[in-house]
């Protein structure tokens, strides 16, 4: 008896050794892939949804050999807050970076403290002059080519001139236009200005500027130049063409609250494909935007995160130089509209500040 009890006891034993010595392994085996995402503004809307649907595609590449986590944190628009948080995120334990530069000038800080510390950094959507990202070979850049925006809202803008005589409505053979800008020195401000007037010049429009606007990619602010420039120009504005959809929206708002009837409205163009944007497309207050691609920016984004921390599959990501890779926009008008994803991907971020 005394013997089976001894037995009993050594097997028990035995097995939670056994338990014991697998477990650590087992986690040993586990890498973890911790990623630092640092926005310029946590209240951007466009640079809200893309995370949002990074964040998801990130975590689903987590498989039984890696564990994938996503923290995001939002600069409040100062590059001394977006490098404090780098260092947070590094202290953290975080081994991959995603940055979207507050000053795309201004990459030194973070480049070095990456570099110190051996972490590849993935800057995204404000795009750092080519020798920056030359600095060190853990540097990869993600977004859109800023003039292929400007070109298909020329297009687009044109066609719609070309097909409905209405829009030169005081009939003098040229469109009067306002131009709402992003930030002053964003690659896709400059870009998307001269490239969107000069394909409608290329299209043989001709056109008048009535005025231009800086509101640095924000509806409220965008709303309330427009204000200003209908009391300035009251009917007289033929068309609006906006960097981005929600200085789009909020010209649109400023004439919902103006006493500007339908028929004396200019016809609008914005660019991103927001949920809001594609919503306004379907209604019909806008008339047209570009697809700027969230869904593929996110996903080639959280690939490129992956093979930069596991060292694998970086051939199979195709990079531009060892470094870039751009995703392509898309036309959208009301005819096509419904093709698009009209959702934010759930914008909800859980930021953090820093
Ligand atoms: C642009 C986008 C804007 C704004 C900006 C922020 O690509 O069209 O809406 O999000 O990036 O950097
Ligand atoms: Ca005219």
């Amino acid at each position: 008896m005394m013997k089976k009890v001894l037995a009993a006891v050594l097997v028990t034993m035995m097995a939670a050794t056994l338990l014991c010595a697998c477990s650590p392994q087992k986690n040993a085996r586990l890498a973890r892939l911790k990623i630092g995402v640092t926005i310029y503004d946590e209240s951007d809307t466009f640079l809200s949804e893309m995370v949002a649907c990074f964040k998801e595609d990130a975590e689903m590449l987590a498989d039984e050999n890696t564990s994938v986590s996503v923290t995001v944190r939002g600069a409040e628009d100062s590059q001394r807050m977006q490098n404090d948080g780098v260092e947070s995120f590094i202290d953290e334990g975080c081994n991959v970076l995603c940055v979207n530069l507050v000053d795309r000038t201004a990459p030194s800080a973070i480049i070095d403290m990456a570099k110190e510390h051996n972490i590849p950094v993935i800057f995204f959507n404000r795009e750092l002059v080519a020798e920056d990202l030359m600095q060190w070979d853990r540097l990869y850049y993600v977004g859109a080519r800023a003039k292929q925006s400007g070109k298909m809202q020329g297009e687009l803008a044109a066609d719609a001139i070309k097909k409905d005589s209405r829009i030169d409505r005081n009939n003098d053979g040229k469109i009067q236009y306002v131009l709402l800008s992003g930030e002053p020195g964003h690659q896709d401000a400059i870009i998307r200005t001269e490239t969107v007037v000069s394909t409608l010049e290329e299209q043989g429009i001709r056109l008048e500027r009535l005025s231009f606007q800086v509101a640095n990619w924000n509806r409220a602010q965008a709303q309330n130049r427009m204000n200003q420039m209908i009391q300035q120009y009251r009917s007289d504005i033929e068309l609006v063409l906006s960097n981005n959809d929600d200085m789009a929206l909020g010209a649109i708002d400023a004439y919902d609250k103006s006493n500007v009837t339908e028929t004396d409205r200019p016809c609008v163009f914005g660019i991103d494909g927001t949920a809001v944007g594609l919503e306004a497309v379907k209604e019909g207050k806008l008339a047209g935007t570009v697809y700027n691609d969230k869904e593929g920016q996110a996903l080639s984004m959280a690939r490129l995160a992956l093979a930069a921390f596991s060292g694998k599959g970086m051939a199979q990501l195709d990079l531009e130089d060892g470094k870039y890779i751009y995703l392509p926009y898309y036309k959208v008008t009301a005819e096509n509209v419904s093709q698009f994803p009209m959702t934010d991907g759930n914008a909800d971020i859980s930021l953090q500040t820093g």
